[in-house]
């Protein structure tokens, strides 16, 4: 496994590859768990080669503490790596990516970065797109992964392509769970033992709101998922939206030929939780 920390020499590296090698990309912030390797291990299953990067974006932290106390692992992260069979590491600071400036591009993603996630977390999708950008032109990827427990920047990053003609195909990934549903996440780790009890109480939810959403109205999901987190001392909830899965526009009603998905951002004390399951 080669683990490059600088822009020159991981693209000298990748500019050597015959042109018929395919690079398959897994863009990462570390802190590495069964949900990455997923991808990782799709990636590997179709492509020659395959890199993950692992870089702690700052410009997407909205928050300083929750970007302070984001877990972080790196001689951890390359063993797993290597235990798998990675090819290619890119583990730049930011000073690298950056130089002396931290700071987002500013993007327009046709109104999907004013939704859900936007609306709670400000700056963050520019700092989504910036980072992104700048590891395609370095990495070059014919293929990138990205997880669908983050649908909408998933859905950002397919805007973020088609609008400035990158030459990738972005390849969405199921959500992997543990075994009682919640969704893997970085953040986990940081969970206190009773708030990692109640975490799958999330996914319990949305499947509900998904038997729910056969026969009940969007305003009576809404209401009952409010309902259910009203009386949790342990989770509390940011926001629950049924939302079309293209636009991301939150709904009121049920339309013919949409597809619909519930999304959910909760909090376990200061540590924020988000899933989505398709409806
Ligand atoms: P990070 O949270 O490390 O996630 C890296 C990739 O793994 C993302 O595409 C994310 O959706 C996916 N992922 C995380 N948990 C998953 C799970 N349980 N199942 C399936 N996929 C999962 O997302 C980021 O980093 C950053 O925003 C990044 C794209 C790297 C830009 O900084």
């Amino acid at each position: 496994m080669d683990v490059f920390y600088k822009n020159k020499t991981i693209e000298a590296y990748l500019d050597s590859l015959d042109s018929t090698v395919s690079v398959g990309f897994v863009p990462t912030m570390g802190a590495l768990h069964k949900g990455h390797i997923s991808l990782i291990e799709q990636a590997k299953s179709e492509n020659n080669i395959v890199v993950v990067s692992i870089f702690v974006n700052p410009t997407q932290f909205d928050k300083e503490e929750d970007l302070l106390k984001y877990p972080k692992d790196l001689k951890k992260d390359l063993e797993l790596l290597k235990s798998i069979d990675c090819d290619v590491v890119y583990a730049p600071d930011a000073l690298e990516i950056y130089n002396n400036q931290i700071m987002s591009n500013s993007f327009n993603f046709d109104g999907l970065e004013h939704q859900m996630e936007g609306k709670h977390r400000k700056g963050h999708f520019d700092g989504v797109g910036t980072i992104v950008k700048k590891l395609f032109e370095i990495v070059k990827p014919n293929r990138a992964y990205f997880g669908e427990k983050d649908f909408q920047q998933l859905q950002i990053i397919k805007k973020l392509v088609e609008k400035h003609h990158l030459p990738v195909q972005i390849i969405p990934c199921a959500i992997y769970r543990e075994d009682d549903g919640l969704a893997m996440s970085s953040r986990n780790s940081r969970l206190t033992g009773v708030q990692r009890e109640e975490a799958p109480f999330i996914f319990q939810t949305l499947k509900t709101a998904k038997e729910k959403f056969k026969s009940e109205s969007i305003s009576t999901i809404i209401e009952w998922v409010e309902k259910q987190f009203n009386a949790n001392s342990i989770l509390k909830l940011e926001y629950f939206e049924i939302a079309n899965e293209t636009t991301l526009i939150s709904a009121n009603r049920k339309r013919k030929g949409n597809n619909y998905r519930a999304y959910i951002a909760v909090f376990a004390g200061e540590i924020r939780l988000i899933d989505n399951l398709a409806l």
